[in-house]
């Protein structure tokens, strides 16, 4: 018996180091939303009754398991026979009965501080997931991909989804929120609002197709006055064909099957292809994908082919 204790304390001890030693634990993220908090709460608040629960089961069964056992008795002697018990059978209907209300109007009061959007002041922006980067159009037209900028302080509504000849991914910034799929036609709305500046990660959470694991996302998070003087800059810059658009939907779009540097990966070497010396059999394969390639450009913009093709012929040709 007492081994046996000593086991279950020592085996409780270390799930429980696990799962609170922090970062990386079982824990959930830090929340940096108010959304995000009100999962987190609820979560915690699951997780009180879940654990209470875990450990009265799987002590009773421990218990059980020594106090029973049938070493005590001959293998002809019948055990003890016991029919009813009106108490413990109440028991066991109203506790259970009285936990899902407690954790049902929990949840329920938090949710919609979750779901909806705040009215006031915010920003719209739309998130697309493609095989297998993000591509975000703010307001005024701005194409970012992968990195999002948002302001501090200041509500942020996504309008997630995917154009009509992608697959399901899925947008996931634990720290900004819960998660939502990105679906072919379908617009799902989600929000969030930074407490604080800072980089958050955040991963596709849909199993996509072989990249899926490099379809990261991130929101950078930044003082409302620089976000509002980035959005216009690069509006400018975007407008006038000088901004990073070109890398960034590189990095993005391309590097995860080519090569950072072009160089080949699970995708063939773009580095000195000739491809690239002939810009419409290049947007030919950017619009329309070829063999296992999909048609990672086929409804962007002109602009942001433009920058992709300008930005491939200056840095994969003839270097
Ligand atoms: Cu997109 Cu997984």
């Amino acid at each position: 018996m007492g081994r046996i204790l000593a086991v279950v304390v020592l085996l409780a001890l270390a799930l429980s180091g696990a799962a609170f030693a922090g970062e990386p634990g079982f824990t959930p993220v830090e929340p940096a939303s108010p959304n995000a908090e009100r999962i987190n709460d609820s979560y915690y608040w699951v997780a009180i009754f879940t654990g209470a629960i875990f450990l009265i089961v799987q002590g009773t069964l421990v218990w059980f398991i020594v106090r029973y056992r049938a070493d005590r008795r001959s293998r002809e002697q019948d055990g003890a026979q016991v029919h009813g018990n009106t108490n413990l059978e109440l028991a066991w209907t109203v506790a259970p009965v009285l936990i899902l209300v407690a954790i049902g109007s929990f949840v329920f009061y938090k949710l919609p501080g979750i779901q909806n959007v705040p009215a006031a002041d915010r920003v719209e922006v739309k998130v697309e997931g493609y095989r297998y980067y993000w591509n975000y159009t703010y307001p005024n037209g701005v194409i970012a991909v992968d990195r999002l900028r948002a302001p501090v302080g200041q509500t942020m509504r996504l309008e997630v989804s995917a154009p009509d000849f992608e697959v399901i991914h899925s947008w996931w910034i634990p720290a900004l929120g819960g998660k939502f799929d990105a679906i072919p036609g379908v617009t799902n709305e989600t929000w969030f609002n930074p407490y604080a500046p800072g980089i958050y990660r955040g991963q596709c959470a849909e199993f996509c197709g072989t990249q899926h694991a490099f379809m990261r996302a991130e929101v950078e998070a930044m003082p409302r006055e620089e976000f509002d003087e980035w959005l216009a800059e690069e509006a400018e810059a975007q407008e006038a064909g000088t901004s990073g658009l070109g890398e960034e939907t590189f990095r993005g779009a391309c590097a995860k099957c080519h090569g950072l540097a072009g160089e080949g990966d699970i995708g063939p070497v773009l580095r000195g292809n000739q491809l690239l010396e002939d810009p419409e059999a290049l947007e030919e394969v950017v619009r329309n994908g070829r063999n296992a390639m999909p048609p990672v450009g086929k409804d962007w913009e002109e602009r942001q082919l433009e920058a992709l093709t300008d930005y491939m012929q200056e840095e994969l040709l003839g270097g």
